[in-house]
């Protein structure tokens, strides 16, 4: 009879992805000053469902210091590809601005500050991707925004969804019939946190 594997979190710890000097840079100072990053495992997820959606047009909620970031823009194949990123904070969209020159994406990656709530009342779509990395009590009120936003066959994908906070979004978008979502609860190394639930969601 088949087993499964004794410890999985220290046994899976042995699959978490390389990264090149500035990502582990940018993993240091996230701890250093309790950022809450993707970290390497997710943000390898992003860079494969980027390459597996073809998406060139991206939007992100939540840059902090543009780790995530780093990862969607580079998994766009097309020299027409651009990621827009919101931040609220505003020493961190300069310190993001900073890492997208130094890891040579910079030409397309458009950072907006503001409050995602309000910025994306102002902008045009259509996107192929939207990755939901903000303030968890934030995601349902910006879930009308970004169906507007998202292409149809378009996919939403939502960090923490693991947290108290993201209860009324997990609730709206799993019984709204303009989407099909899966939720699930992972264990994803170097997370933060590294037990939390992320969720896919295609816009029908
Ligand atoms: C979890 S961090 C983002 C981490 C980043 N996605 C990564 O993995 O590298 C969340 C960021 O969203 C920003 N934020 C929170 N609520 C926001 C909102 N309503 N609009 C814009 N930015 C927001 C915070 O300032 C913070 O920098």
């Amino acid at each position: 009879m088949s087993r499964m594997i004794e410890n999985p979190e220290t046994y899976f710890r042995q699959f978490i992805p390389e990264r090149n000097d500035l990502l582990l840079e940018l993993e240091a100072e996230a701890r250093l000053e309790a950022i809450p990053i993707v970290g390497p495992v997710a943000g390898e997820l992003l860079f494969l469902l980027v390459r597996a959606m073809r998406a060139d047009k991206i939007l992100e909620l939540g840059t902090a210091t543009g780790y995530s970031t780093i990862y969607l823009a580079s998994a766009c194949s097309s020299s027409k590809a651009r990621v827009v990123s919101i931040e609220k904070n505003p020493k961190l969209t300069e310190r993001a601005q900073i890492n997208f020159r130094k890891a040579g994406l910079n030409d397309r990656i458009e950072i907006r500050l503001g409050d995602a709530r309000d910025e994306l009342m102002k902008m045009k779509g259509p996107f192929d991707l939207i990755f939901m990395d903000i303030d968890k009590a934030d995601y349902a009120s910006v879930l009308r925004q970004c169906r507007r936003l998202l292409r149809k066959g378009g996919l939403l994908v939502i960090d923490n969804v693991g947290f108290v906070e993201s209860d009324g979004f997990n609730q709206a978008i799993f019984n709204h019939p303009d989407w099909k979502s899966v939720h699930l609860l992972t264990f994803l190394p170097l997370h933060s946190p590294e037990k939390d639930g992320l969720c896919l969601a295609l816009r029908i």
